[in-house]
């Protein structure tokens, strides 16, 4: 057997993609299979952002940039933190990253060590867990139960540092749960944050896609924080432009220097053509964004009532961001069909894959598992269709 190194061994593929490549693998092969697994919108890259990259191709931005991002770029970024989040960051604050999650890894990796605890409030997005543990620190999990709509329990947290924890990411919007926090629920965690010396990261990038209204941003509410804050965002989500990979990092200079040196090392700097698809992006008209948004909330409320009327799915909180619901699916647990039992979030995923031909995702690796995931970022049509066939694979659920 080959001998990989020890931490890339024990890695996981992620559970999201894995489900998505899974689907498109049985598409490929002419199932016609009903996708709503994926974490991308199913809307095209504005027009507007296709030109703004044309028109970088035929000027001939086809070269290496500066690693961290080009200063346009950077000055776009921190005009869109001040327009969206009223937050103040200078131009070697920021990278520019092939998508936040680049960043992300980017970022952990230099602020986190061998024996360091990071917290992360749970169910979570798959990947935050590998990243802080390729980085060599332990995840600390908070789980944030259901009755409490998801949400991290400022008590919870004050018991989960310890003298070795030297950070916590949050995520508002909260891929999976869709929850948001709002106002009062940050203040009550950044007067305990305030208190300690974590290293507070802040993953946005669903920041647009929120039905209450805008989404408060931790560091705008106790400036303090940014200090130590990271902000972390994508125009994956807001832009449809999950295929050009850009994100970024914005936070204190050494660590977003540290960040640099690393990307300048095992990678480089993101694609010059999408950079500049990014500037258009952030600085042009933002009606679309809207739209797209508008149009997530009529798929929720699809969703949320089609959910709820499927024996054995219970979806108490609806969520109020991003484009997933995360029912709890446990009351199935021990029933069977064609000889297959089912025991957990994962098992429920690949029963409504077998059996009605959706895909899903299983809530194991979001540390869920009496739950899965469904992405609605796709259209009213084809998410009727799924419904109709997930209640009639529920149907055939026995003892
Ligand atoms: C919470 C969260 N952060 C980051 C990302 C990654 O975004 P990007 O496409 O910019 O790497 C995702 C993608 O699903 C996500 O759900």
């Amino acid at each position: 057997m080959i001998k990989l190194n020890r931490k890339i061994a024990r890695l996981k593929p992620s559970a999201t993609l894995a489900a998505d490549a899974r689907a498109k693998e049985l598409r490929a092969a002419g199932i016609d299979v009903i996708s709503l697994d994926a974490g991308e919108p199913d809307f095209d890259t504005p027009e507007r952002i296709k030109a703004a990259a044309r028109k970088a191709l035929a000027e001939g931005h086809t070269k290496y940039t500066a690693v961290s991002g080009i200063p346009e770029l950077k000055n776009a970024i921190r005009s869109k933190l001040k327009r969206d989040n009223q937050l103040d960051y200078d131009a070697n604050e920021i990278i520019v990253s092939a998508g936040c999650k680049q960043a992300e890894a980017n970022v952990i990796n230099s602020l986190f060590d061998d024996g360091d605890e990071v917290i992360i409030p749970t169910p979570a997005w798959v990947s935050f867990s590998a990243m802080v543990e390729l980085s060599g620190a332990q995840v600390k999990y908070v789980p944030c139960p259901e009755s409490t709509g998801f949400l991290l329990d400022p008590e919870a947290l004050k018991r989960a540092i310890t003298p070795h924890t030297r950070g916590i990411m949050l995520n508002s919007p909260s891929n999976p749960t869709g929850t948001v926090y709002h106002t009062g629920q940050l203040t009550e965690l950044a007067r305990i944050l305030l208190e300690t010396d974590l290293w507070v990261m802040s993953d946005d990038v669903y920041e647009h896609i929120s039905y209450d209204g805008p989404v408060p941003h931790l560091f705008h509410i106790e400036p303090q924080l940014r200090g130590k804050g990271i902000v972390f965002n994508s125009l994956s989500k807001t832009y449809a432009m999950t295929g050009w990979r850009v994100g970024f990092a914005a936070g204190p200079k050494e660590v977003i220097g540290a960040a640099g040196r690393l990307q300048s090392q095992n990678s480089g700097n993101p694609n010059s053509v999408a950079q500049f698809a990014a500037i258009e992006a952030l600085t042009g008209p933002q009606d679309e964004v809207k739209k797209m948004a508008e149009e997530f909330r009529a798929r929720r409320e699809l969703v949320v009532e089609r959910i709820r009327k499927i024996p054995g799915f219970r979806l108490p909180n609806v969520p109020s961001g991003a484009f997933y619901a995360f029912p709890n699916v446990s009351e199935l647990f021990g029933l069977s069909a064609a000889g297959r039992k089912l025991t957990d979030g994962d098992s429920v995923a690949a029963f409504l894959l077998e059996e009605a031909k959706v895909s899903t995702v299983g809530g194991n690796d979001f540390n869920a598992p009496d739950h899965i995931r469904l992405s609605y970022a796709t259209s009213r049509e084809k998410l009727t269709t799924a419904f109709d066939r997930i209640e009639q694979a529920v149907k055939k659920l026995g003892k």
